[in-house]
């Protein structure tokens, strides 16, 4: 069968690096997608791919319940790259033997290459690789040869060459290995021989296509938040069907200040999209009146959203499709290798499926990881003051006032908000940190001010550095940055008399506060 792109699968053990390995694959043009570990052969055959990259993971393959693929993969004729846990399991099932390590081997480590390899081109004779492994391979299969060692680890890679099967013991796809991009793009493109043909212009192109065809004369819906997913989903969509396409802004009062406004200004000036605002503030504040816990905040929220958002989309004759901005992170089937994970936070996202409309879904960017949903954004018009936005939660404010929610608690958050924002954008730090914002504590504490007592609410400052969201650490902003932000707060809203620093990283804490 002709194949239209080159394409690579990447088998999911259960590795925190897995997504990492795949957005480094796309950054080389070549399209690539993860499938859990058990996934049925078939499934596996069937996406034809041109190489098959076994992830690493927490596991250890003589565990009980490790995760394992069925031997019968590796009859399929195309190159392999397993990496850590991927390579242990295949020197397991190889007919290898992996055994528990005296000590683990966890960070920097030298890699001496013993043996020429094609994966290795380009790499110099020593190299500096990032490892992180409890087992070791303490008998490689039949018919493979060790290429490279590590002081405490005789087989930190292993190839068979006529197999077309190489195995790491390090991760090539973090930043501490130096040559791991280009063992990756070796295994890419000497191996596995694919093409660099993963072109976003292409993506935007045959998308557009896709859905003008999908669509076919029908009306399609979307609910703008504001943020980058479900602008770029609209404004691809828009460029398909034009103004069949219907979106909908819901302004629930827990924007920040001048939100509403200037995101609906770029909406229908720079994107030309046939967008409703919908304000609902007053019914959502109605709704939150005495509510403490963040949960309950988030569910009210959620619930709210979707039913204004039913009814405006039943205003709307004959509409058939939702458009919604998933992104593929979030429809890769997570590997739990480790059971049920407890439930942090009930993350929604604006835009959760209405079901009552009975619509069929458009999901545009469903293939795309986030940085390349941001150049498709760039490349489509969407301004940067959405491209570049930093991520902003769909209860908003509500759950950055810890406790109640109010009028007068949002206002002055919003100011203190607008400050933090402006002090941040100033220092040239507004797009270096993944998150920085208030939150407002209403907890009295005692202050002092023009030889007066006080005795007000205290405002927290968070800031933290992140690549996803899902681990963070707080930014180490200047004092200065800190000091102007710390007096202007307090000078210029009524009601906070202390402002502190979060200087807590991502776990322990989450980064919201709610
Ligand atoms: P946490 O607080 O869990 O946040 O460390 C991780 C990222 O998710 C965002 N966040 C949310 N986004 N609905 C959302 O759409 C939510 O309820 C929600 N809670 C947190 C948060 O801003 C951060 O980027």
């Amino acid at each position: 069968m002709k194949k239209s792109r080159s394409k690579i699968l990447i088998i999911d053990f259960g590795s925190q690096y897995t997504q990492l390995i795949a957005r480094k694959i796309r950054e080389s043009k070549v399209y690539c997608e993860i499938y859990p570990f058990n996934s049925p052969l078939d499934k596996i055959k069937d996406f034809n791919a041109d190489g098959i990259i076994l992830s690493g993971g927490p596991s250890s393959v003589y565990d009980k319940d490790a995760p394992v693929v069925s031997k019968e993969i590796f009859k399929l004729e195309v190159p392999f790259l397993g990496i850590c846990y991927g390579m242990q399991i295949m020197a397991h099932l190889l007919g290898g033997e992996v055994m528990p390590a005296k000590n683990r081997e966890y960070g920097h480590s030298n890699l001496k290459i013993i043996k020429e390899s094609k994966l290795f081109k380009g790499c110099g004779k020593s190299s500096r690789v990032w490892m992180s492994h409890g087992d070791i391979i303490v008998k490689i299969p039949h018919s493979f040869t060790v290429t490279a060692q590590t002081e405490t680890c005789d087989a930190a890679s292993f190839e068979s060459r006529e197999k077309k099967m190489y195995g790491l013991q390090f991760h090539p796809e973090v930043i501490h290995t130096a040559c791991g991009t280009t063992i990756l793009n070796n295994f890419l493109f000497d191996i596995a021989k694919v093409k660099g043909d993963w072109e976003l212009n292409d993506f935007i192109s045959g998308k557009v296509g896709e859905i003008k065809e999908a669509v076919s004369g029908k009306m399609a819906i979307c609910a703008l938040s504001g943020g980058v997913d479900s602008t770029v989903a609209a404004v691809l969509t828009n460029l398909a069907i034009k103004d069949r396409l219907k979106c909908i802004f819901v302004d629930n009062g827990l924007l920040r200040e001048t939100e509403a406004n200037s995101v609906m200004k770029y909406y229908r000036e720079n994107l030309n999209l046939h967008v409703k605002l919908v304000n609902a503030s007053g019914l959502f504040l109605k709704e939150l009146k005495g509510v403490a816990d963040p949960e309950r905040k988030r569910k009210i929220i959620g619930k709210l959203f979707i039913k204004i958002f039913e009814k405006e989309a039943e205003k709307i004759k004959g509409v058939n499709f939702l458009v919604q901005g998933t992104l593929y992170p979030d429809v890769i089937e997570s590997v739990k290798v480790f059971g049920a994970s407890s439930i942090i936070k009930s993350h929604h996202n604006v835009g959760g499926l209405p079901k009552k409309l009975n619509l069929k879904l458009i999901e545009p960017l469903r293939e795309l990881f986030k940085d390349e949903v941001r150049i498709i954004g760039k490349n489509i018009g969407v301004p940067d003051e959405i491209i570049k936005r930093q991520p902003f939660p769909g209860p908003g404010l509500a759950i950055r006032i810890i406790g109640e929610v109010d009028k007068r608690r949002l206002d002055v958050l919003r100011k203190a908000d607008a400050i933090v924002t402006e002090e941040i954008k100033k220092a040239g730090l507004y797009d270096k940190v993944w998150q920085s914002f208030p939150v407002l504590v209403p907890v009295k504490t005692v202050g002092v001010m023009g030889d007066k007592r006080s005795y007000e609410s205290l405002i927290a400052l968070r800031a933290v550095t992140s690549a996803d969201g899902m681990t963070a650490d707080f930014a180490k902003l200047d004092y200065d940055i800190l000091r102007t932000c710390s007096s202007r707060i307090i000078s210029e809203i009524k009601g906070i008399n202390r402002v502190v620093y979060d200087i807590t990283s991502k776990p322990p804490s989450t980064i919201e506060w709610e």
